[in-house]
């Protein structure tokens, strides 16, 4: 028996935040901003619209698109940097509440950008051990909520949205998920950190009063190794796998940066038509990107059953994370 990435369904608030508008907020220009990350607009969630409710809209469609009925899911996990509430509930439980999928193993995983890779490898356990059998796995992020927007060097970054999947058995490996590998390297923490309102420095006056409960980031740090990172996480898994860059259908990357999609792309020879490239319209969702990357190509009808895609994914803390997948939905 092998896990099986069954569906794919994403949801973006309808609010555009262009290049335009940023450049009447912080000092920055349109050019500079699609020069540097290929970005030129992202979504922002209204203010009543929490990170659950991106994640519901997203589920609810992969649900059906799995053409399951919500009592066959019996494992929720949600990946996002932006949950709901600080602590508890997990946003995994809001949304299993919103969803009226009232008796379920449900949790919040941590593990910023490279989230739904990581989530990806723990459904694929929990199938091939058999102690589940329909897993919904989510990234929901309103990002835009731990974002100072008089900091130029990253609200010009970032957006909101959801993707989600519904992880289920197969027995044919040509729409198994062949093969995942993920990672992390804790000594690189400080470089991306949203620093205060944990238990190192709780939420207090001075703690807001210096903005630690904002994503800090040292761009260009970051930037090295997640080239670095990304391009031999994507050499390895080919190798270990036997398989050539030229078997790969669709090569689905963490839209961060279109200059460091670039850089793994033509290291590794994908043709451009290959690489699914959202980062212009939606900018960073982190969790969210390679999902909602994925249902657009699969929305424009480029993603068959069986096809193989190559995920690659990368963020704070530092994680990282690459994946064979093998499209198993219709
Ligand atoms: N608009 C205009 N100028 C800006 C700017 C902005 N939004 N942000 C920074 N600058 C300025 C800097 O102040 C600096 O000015 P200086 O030379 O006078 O000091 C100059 O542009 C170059 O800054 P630098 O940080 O070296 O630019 P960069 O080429 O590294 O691009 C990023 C900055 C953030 C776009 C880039 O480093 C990046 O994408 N890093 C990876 C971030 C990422 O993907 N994080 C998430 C990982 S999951």
């Amino acid at each position: 028996m092998y896990a099986s990435l069954k569906s794919i369904g994403a949801y973006a608030p309808s609010h555009i935040l262009s290049n335009a508008d940023l450049e009447k907020m912080v000092e920055t220009t349109d050019e500079w901003i699609e020069k540097r990350t290929g970005i030129k607009e992202r979504r922002i969630a209204a203010d009543d619209e929490s990170t659950s409710d991106l994640g519901v809209k997203a589920a609810l469609l992969a649900i059906s698109r799995a053409g399951l009925a919500k009592e066959e899911i019996d494992l929720i996990i949600c990946a996002t940097l932006s949950p709901d509430h600080f602590c508890m509930p997990s946003t995994a439980c809001v949304i299993a509440g919103k969803l009226g999928i009232n008796d379920v193993m449900a949790f919040d995983i941590s593990a910023a950008c490279s989230g739904f890779v990581y989530m990806l490898s723990m459904a694929k356990a929990f199938i091939e051990s058999g102690m589940k059998k329909n897993i919904l796995i989510i990234g929901a992020e309103k990002i835009s909520s731990i974002i100072d927007y008089t900091d130029r060097s990253t609200c010009i970054l970032f957006g909101d949205g959801a993707g989600a999947a519904i992880i289920g058995a197969t027995d044919t490996k040509n729409e198994a998920i062949l093969d995942i590998h993920a990672s992390a390297d804790g000594r690189y923490g400080d470089l991306l950190i949203t620093p205060g309102c944990g238990s190192k420095f709780p939420c207090s006056q001075e703690t807001l009063d210096n903005k630690l409960n904002y994503i800090k980031m040292q761009g260009n740090e970051v930037y090295k190794v997640a080239v670095k990172t990304l391009t031999n996480d994507v050499i390895d898994i080919l190798e270990k796998n036997n398989i050539d860059a030229s078997q790969i259908d669709h090569f689905i990357p963490h839209q961060a940066n279109f200059r460091i999609i670039e850089a793994v792309r033509a290291k590794l020879n994908f043709p451009i038509e290959k690489t699914v490239l959202t980062v212009a319209k939606y900018g960073n969702t982190s969790a969210a990107s390679i999902p909602m990357a994925m249902n657009d190509a699969y929305e424009e009808g480029r993603i068959k059953k069986g096809d193989l895609m190559l995920l690659d994914t990368f963020g704070g803390g530092f994680t990282w994370a690459s994946a064979l997948v093998r499209f198993g939905g219709h």
